[in-house]
């Protein structure tokens, strides 16, 4: 199994940006979790981050092309505005779990709408870094069902 973790906006600044919400650790710290996470089911994962829209379209339909299983994101504050991060999402079919770090239902009304939970197959808010981890083994599952 392939899976991609696509993190957008400001994410890069995680250990930087508002660490009473984020946490301390950083963007690097986040992929290493991840990465033992992966080794630990036996799975390829590949990372992208990006702070423009239109490269993480461009990444979501890379996906399609690289046969990629499973999509991991995070879109950052694009998930409250892009409908074109959704329609990529779409358009591509690729199983995809959202994950944001903080719990966004107990935040600011502009953080209320989400486009791309539309097209996620779940969404995982709140569990901090974790919530990464949750989402793979939730691909993990689902994909195996579809086996
Ligand atoms: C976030 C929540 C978004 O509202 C915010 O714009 C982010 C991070 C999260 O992970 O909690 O950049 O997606």
């Amino acid at each position: 199994m392939k899976f991609l973790v696509i993190n957008g906006s400001n994410l890069n600044f995680l250990g930087i940006r508002e660490p009473d919400i984020y946490g301390k650790r950083t963007y690097n710290d986040l992929v290493e979790m991840i990465k033992a996470h992966a080794a630990e089911r036996a799975v390829e994962v590949s990372f992208m981050q990006s702070n423009h829209e239109g490269d993480l379209v461009d990444a979501i339909q890379q996906a399609y092309f690289d046969k990629v299983d499973g999509i991991i994101i995070n879109p950052g504050a694009y998930t409250h505005t892009s409908i074109a991060i959704m329609d990529a999402v779409k358009a591509v079919q690729i199983p995809t779990v959202e994950v944001h770090i903080s719990n966004v239902s107990e935040r600011e009304d502009y953080r209320q709408i989400s486009y791309i939970r539309q097209v996620a197959v779940k969404t995982i808010a709140g569990m901090g870094f974790d919530g990464y981890n949750l989402a793979m083994d939730h691909l993990i599952s689902l994909l195996g069902e579809k086996q």
